[in-house]
């Protein structure tokens, strides 16, 4: 046959999508039996009292109170959109994933959302931004569930409840919404120095970004790529968006906070409507998949590094374009669930500690949030691969499955009627050497310089992006209740670099320590501020 360039879309595939909430001219009890008055409850004579036999009443108030489901545990603020994801063809050489495969067009959906504050929180505040994309592949769901900055807080996912229970508003007062402005979260992160990098990057301009359309996104770990021949290489995942990388400043976010909370979501769909629809292009930085997994001296593993782009230039491997707005934000963005394990044939995992975590992480609380487990058939988590499994049951099952032996092999639904994928579609585990080690609760030497990236960030800045920068940690900091915590943290900046030290010190009215730290032999890194790429054009 011809050579496929297109997805099917769910339709085509009998993959239902967005389901049709409401049918047929009348409106109706839950039941389908048409009603004539909805808006007064049945009672005895006008002066009632209500009575019990009321069932559209009870029906209709029980419904609502039972509206709500618990909001994310954290990145509960989002917003999103489809688009169309199509493949350059450049990454052919180093993954089978057939998504991937030149010209291949794939529907997805990106929730885009702030890490820390509620869901009715504004839009405006300094935060990290997750930017996370589902690609519905004929060969299984691929979720890129990234965030913004290119680093991560912590570097193993048994701190991450740590990390986040100091960031989250404070236990007694429920203050600061979603800020970092506050003790727990300063505390944490002068404690725990390998979160340093990741603060640098929320207190710089890229912690306020000027529209989701302008925001990088990064898949940050590193992860495995498989070819046809069964070669393996490690890869970072790096969105760049067409519009440049913008951010507000200071004193705009604080006025949109105010004016427009809602500013971003607004953002979005407004461009999205006006038929503006945003772009970005996916790039890969490959690195030789070697049994030491660092890559020019950078641990590969180590969630709080970056590898610099002019050791391993992003290499564009295809363009998203989002180009619908969500019919329903129940439905779609806020009941969309994204897990790092639906990853498709060609793409796989490394040994990331953080990311490991993060595989059991998503699927459990999905569970609570979304009420058990068969929320991958709500619409929007439908694959548009066809589904076979042998899962069966549980609360809100809503498929009927036919046959009576959802095991293998049998003997009484014809034996093995659905063949394991083949070598060709399946996803096939890939045969990574285990090392023959000890048990131990530790991280690898590499993981403990917690400066020298820091440093570099510090030093790729122009001048006014350096005093944005000492203006957030002086304003941050000094939000803070305890003296203790801002002269702690004084001690990291110290390390990063004396003169932001100084500055920030000279600000709080504190002394300015010394480094504890020698200060790293780092070079200026232009690329990490800069989006620089040519445009491809239509
Ligand atoms: C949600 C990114 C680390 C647990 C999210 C979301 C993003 C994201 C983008 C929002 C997904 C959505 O829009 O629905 C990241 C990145 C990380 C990271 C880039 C580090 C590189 C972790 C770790 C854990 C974790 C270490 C746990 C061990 C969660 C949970 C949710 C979440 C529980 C809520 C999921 C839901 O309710 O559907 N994360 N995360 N994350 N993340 Fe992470």
């Amino acid at each position: 046959g011809a050579p496929q360039t297109r997805t099917p879309t769910g339709a085509e595939t009998g993959a239902p999508t967005i389901a049709n909430g409401q049918q047929g001219a009348y409106l109706t009890t839950a039941n389908g039996a048409r009603l004539r008055d909805t808006d007064h409850s049945l009672k005895a004579g006008p002066r009632g009292p209500v009575l019990l036999q009321d069932h559209h009443l009870r029906e209709k108030i029980t419904h609502f109170d039972h509206e709500r489901i618990p909001e994310r545990v954290v990145h509960a603020r989002g917003a999103g959109a489809h688009g169309v994801f199509t493949a350059y063809g450049t990454a052919e050489a180093v993954t089978r994933a057939g998504f991937l495969k030149k010209g291949r067009e794939t529907e997805v959906f990106v929730r885009f959302s702030t890490v820390l504050g509620s869901r009715g929180s504004a839009d405006t505040v300094r935060d990290t931004r997750g930017f996370a994309t589902k690609f519905y592949t004929d060969e299984g769901t691929f979720d890129l569930v990234g965030n913004n900055m290119p680093v991560f807080f912590i570097q193993d996912a048994i701190k991450f409840p740590d990390i986040i229970h100091a960031g989250k508003p404070h236990p007694d007062r429920e203050i600061p919404q979603a800020q970092s402005a506050h003790d727990t979260f300063w505390d944490f992160v002068s404690l725990h120095t390998e979160a340093q990098h990741h603060t640098i990057w929320n207190m710089s301009d890229r912690g306020i970004p000027r529209s989701y359309r302008t925001m990088e996104g990064f898949g940050v770990h590193t992860f495995r790529l498989v070819n046809e021949a069964g070669e393996t290489v490690l890869a970072k995942f790096h969105w760049k968006p067409k519009l440049g990388v913008h951010s507000l400043t200071w004193e705009e976010a604080q006025l949109l906070g105010g004016v427009d909370p809602d500013f971003h979501r607004r953002d979005l769909y407004d461009a999205i409507e006006a038929g503006a629809y945003p772009e970005w292009e996916l790039g890969i930085q490959v690195f030789p998949d070697t049994p030491e997994e660092t890559f020019a001296g950078i641990d590969l593993l180590d969630p709080t590094k970056i590898v610099p782009e002019e050791l391993a230039e992003v290499q564009p491997i295809g363009r998203l374009v989002l180009n619908r707005t969500p019919t329903n934000f129940f439905a779609e963005t806020e009941q969309v669930a994204f897990h790092l394990g639906h990853l498709p044939p060609g793409i796989d995992v490394t040994n990331d500690p953080l990311l490991q975590g993060r595989l059991f992480s998503y699927l459990d609380t999905q569970l609570t949030r979304l009420g058990g487990p068969n929320f991958p058939q709500i619409p929007i988590n439908r694959p548009h691969a066809a589904v076979n499994d042998m899962l069966r049951d549980g609360f809100h099952q809503h498929a009927v499955h036919a046959g009576v032996a959802p095991y293998r092999p049998n003997s009484l639904d014809g034996g093995n009627p659905f063949p394991a994928g083949d070598a060709e579609h399946a996803v096939v585990d890939v045969p990574v050497t285990v090392a023959q080690a000890p048990k131990v609760r530790a991280n690898p030497a590499s993981f403990d310089d917690h400066y020298s990236q820091v440093r570099l960030f510090w030093l790729s800045m122009s001048p006014v992006e350096k005093e944005h920068l000492i203006r957030a940690y002086t304003f941050e900091l000094g939000k803070c209740y305890h003296q203790a915590i801002k002269e702690r943290q004084l001690r990291s900046l110290a390390n990063i670099d004396p003169v932001l030290c100084e500055q920030v010190a000279t600000g709080l009215g504190l002394p300015a320590p010394q480094p504890t730290v020698p200060l790293a032999d780092v070079a200026p890194s232009p690329a990490l501020s800069q989006v620089g790429r040519e445009w491809p054009s239509d």
